[in-house]
């Protein structure tokens, strides 16, 4: 956890107590983006970690989450505000829905045929 890491074309150096930091996540490629607003860089307490732990410094994201870097500031506000508000669905979400309802009909047929 405490030894120094590396990673290609970067010239920064940390430990992955600090990459796994979600209030401050490590920054490899500072050069890489303009400063990151506050909430970007350290979340904003209590509850809210730093957008740049899963979309990394620069907004484009890893893979099993989103790049927002380059999307109108209207579309973000839209997408945070339907986040908050229940209007965003996840897909994992629509998935719970799909396998509660196949499993609900299921029980259903099951009682119907052995009550
Ligand atoms: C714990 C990880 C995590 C953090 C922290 C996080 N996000 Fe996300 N974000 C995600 C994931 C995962 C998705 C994709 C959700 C989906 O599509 O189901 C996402 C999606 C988004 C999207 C939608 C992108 C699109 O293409 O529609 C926006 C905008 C966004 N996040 C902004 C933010 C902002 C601003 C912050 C900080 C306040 C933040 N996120 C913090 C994980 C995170």
């Amino acid at each position: 956890m405490d030894a120094i890491r590396h990673v290609p074309g970067s010239t920064q150096a940390f430990t992955i107590r600090q990459v796994d930091n979600n209030t401050g996540p490590a920054d490899w490629f500072p050069e890489d983006h303009p400063p990151m607003p506050e909430v970007v860089a350290h979340g904003r307490r209590p509850g809210v970690n730093a957008c740049g732990f899963c979309h990394y410094p620069n907004g484009k994201g890893r893979p099993n989450n989103a790049g927002p870097a380059g999307l109108p500031a209207s579309y973000i506000l839209q997408q945070l505000e339907d986040f908050a508000t229940g209007g965003f669905r996840q897909w994992r979400e629509e998935q719970l829905g799909q396998a509660k309802a196949q499993y609900d009909a299921d029980d259903r047929h099951r009682q119907a045929h052995d009550p």
